[in-house]
C-alpha cells in the first residue's frame, strides 16, 4: 500500500472537495482512521487534554508524545503522520528545535511534525525543513499560548490581528513548510489567507473555506466527557456508550451471566484432593 507523501497532501491544494483529517494518539484510533483513508493523521499536542487529563496542552512532554507516535505509526498503513512539537520543545532554540523534530522521525516514525507559531519561528522551520524534516504551521489561535492569551479566544477579529495572522501565515509557507493549520479565526480571515497561499490550509475553528479540515478523533466522537468545543460536532456519543457497556459487563459477572461455557475449557483431568 502506497504511503500518503506531503507531495500528495500538497496537489490536495484547491480541489473542489475540500479534504478531512483528524487526529489520533494510538494503535486502535490510528487504525480506524486509516481505514476511512485520511490522507494525514496528526498525533497532536492535544493528547495531553483527551489521553493524559491535563487541564491544557503546556505540560505534555517530548516523550509522552512520542510514545503516542510511535503507537499511531505502528497503525497506520496508508496516511501521513505528523507529529506535534510540544511547547518548550523549539522555543528555545533552533538546535532544540531541529533535535527534537528528529526525535519524532527516527525514533517515533512519523512523515512529518508540526509546530505553532509563525514570524517568530521562520528559523526553527527553516532549519528543520533543511534537516531533511517536512514542516506543517499552525497559526492563529495558539493552545500553546493559553497564558497569554487567556484561554483560548478567537484570534484575528480586529485588523491588527487579522495582519498579524496573514503575516504568520505567509512567513510559514516561505519557511517552506508544505500545509498551514489555520485555528480559532473568523471564516473569512481563513478564506482569504487560503486564496493568498499556494500551500494546503487546514482549518479547525476556521469555517468551511480552508482546502482541508481537522478535528480532535475525541471531541467527533464524544469521547471527553461533555465537554465540547464550538467548532467540534460530535458525530457520536461513544464515550455513554462505551460506560453502557462496560456496565453490562459488569452486570454480568455479577449476575453470574459471564462467564459461560463458550469462554472458558475444563481440562478434564482428575486432581488429587490434596491439590
Ligand atoms: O493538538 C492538536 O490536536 C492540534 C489540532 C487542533 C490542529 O493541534
Amino acid at each position: 500500500m502506497k504511503k500518503i507523501t506531503i507531495r500528495d497532501i500538497q496537489k490536495l491544494k484547491g480541489s473542489e472537495s475540500p479534504f478531512a483529517t483528524v487526529t489520533a494518539y494510538d494503535f486502535v484510533s490510528a487504525q480506524n482512521a486509516d481505514a476511512v483513508d485520511f490522507p494525514l493523521l496528526l498525533v497532536g499536542d492535544s493528547a495531553a487534554m483527551v489521553v493524559y487529563g491535563m487541564e491544557n496542552t503546556i505540560p505534555i512532554s517530548m516523550d509522552e508524545l512520542l510514545f503516542l507516535v510511535r503507537a499511531v505509526c505502528r497503525g497506520t498503513k496508508k496516511a501521513l503522520v505528523v507529529a506535534d512539537m510540544p511547547f518548550m520543545s523549539y522555543q528555545a532554540s533552533v538546535e532544540d528545535a531541529i533535535r527534537n523534530a528528529g526525535r519524532f522521525i527516527k525514533e517515533g516514525g512519523a512523515g512529518a511534525i508540526k509546530l505553532e507559531g509563525g514570524v517568530p519561528y521562520t528559523s526553527q522551520i527553516r532549519a528543520i525543513i533543511d534537516a531533511g524534516i517536512p514542516v506543517m504551521g499552525h497559526v492563529g489561535l495558539l493552545p500553546q499560548s493559553y497564558n497569554l492569551s487567556s484561554g483560548y479566544r478567537i484570534q484575528g477579529k480586529s485588523i491588527l490581528e487579522a495582519e498579524k495572522i496573514i503575516e504568520d501565515a505567509e512567513a510559514v509557507q516561505e519557511s517552506g513548510a508544505f500545509a498551514v493549520v489555520l485555528e480559532g479565526i473568523p471564516g473569512d480571515l481563513a478564506e482569504r489567507i487560503t486564496n493568498l497561499l499556494d500551500i494546503p490550509t487546514i482549518g479547525i475553528g476556521a469555517g468551511p473555506f480552508c482546502d482541508g479540515q481537522i478535528q480532535v478523533y475525541h471531541d467527533i466522537l464524544g469521547l471527553y466527557g461533555d465537554f465540547s468545543p464550538k467548532h467540534a460536532k460530535r458525530y457520536g456519543n461513544f464515550g455513554v456508550e462505551i460506560q453502557h457497556k462496560l456496565a453490562e459487563y459488569k452486570n454480568e459477572v455479577e449476575e453470574k451471566t459471564f462467564p459461560t461455557k463458550e469462554h472458558f475449557i475444563n481440562s478434564n483431568i482428575h486432581l488429587e484432593k490434596t491439590h
